[in-house]
């Protein structure tokens, strides 16, 4: 099992009682699934995902990440585990405006020790990959929206990990740019990359293989 939430739980601080984001999660998710998590704002999905990427500590509950409880690794560990085994892509792309493309996908590779030039290549071969040779010197701010969103894929595929998280890929996209994205993201769990994506969007979430449906903090039957 890839990812497997028992009871996950999380509260976030605030007022008298604090403020119960998950109460109370389960499920498994295979190897080579796409998993699309849908419900109505506030219901938890981006808590969720956090804790996936271990971005974020659950209150309670377990979380095993390819067989090993999240809840018993040091700092250290999580650094590792989520540096070499999981790409993140946020509907903001949260790339930096002052690098080029091929710099912004390098930069996991700059922080996991690899040497400039093989990072050049690296950087330019995943961003072919998803469509933008001859974008490479291009900044954030000189591409589109849907463009900026494949930098921000190709940088998550860096460290080639075995899981990309996706919350909202496509929520600051038009619908064409979307299904761009979307047909990158399948092309990529159809090489056996795991996915699981937060969407708003229920024709999105069609077609992914599984949907986890949330509302308040819980997972719909
Ligand atoms: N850092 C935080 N501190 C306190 N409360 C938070 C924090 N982050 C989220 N929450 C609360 O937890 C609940 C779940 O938030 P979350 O961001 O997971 O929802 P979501 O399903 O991703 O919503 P959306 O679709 O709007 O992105 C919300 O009620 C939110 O107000
Ligand atoms: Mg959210």
């Amino acid at each position: 099992m890839t990812i497997s939430c028992k009871d996950l739980a999380k509260v976030y601080e605030g007022g008298k009682e604090g403020w119960p984001a998950l109460r109370g999660v389960t499920f498994d998710i295979k190897p080579g699934e796409f998993v699309a998590v849908t419900g109505p704002s506030g219901c938890g999905k981006s808590t969720l995902l956090n804790i996936l990427g271990l971005l974020d500590e659950p209150s309670g509950g377990s979380y095993r990440l390819r067989g090993r409880d999240t809840g018993a690794m040091s700092d250290a560990e999580r650094s590792l585990a989520r540096r070499d085994g999981i790409g993140f892509v946020f509907q903001s792309f949260h790339l930096l405006n002052r690098l080029t493309a091929a710099e912004n996908v390098g930069l996991p590779l700059l922080y996991a020790g690899v040497e400039r030039e093989p990072m050049r290549e690296r950087a330019h071969g995943l961003l072919g990959r998803v469509g933008l040779q001859g974008k490479e010197r291009k900044t954030p701010l000189e591409l589109s929206g849907g463009e900026r969103q494949r930098v921000a894929i190709a940088r998550a595929l860096a460290n080639s990990p075995e899981i990309i998280l996706a919350d909202e890929p496509t929520g600051n996209l038009d619908s064409a740019s979307s299904r761009e994205i979307l047909d990158i993201l399948f092309g990529l769990n159809a090489e056996g990359i795991t996915v699981v994506m937060v969407t708003h969007d229920r024709e999105l979430a069609a077609r992914a293989g599984r949907n986890l449906r949330m509302r308040d903090g819980r997972l719909e039957a």
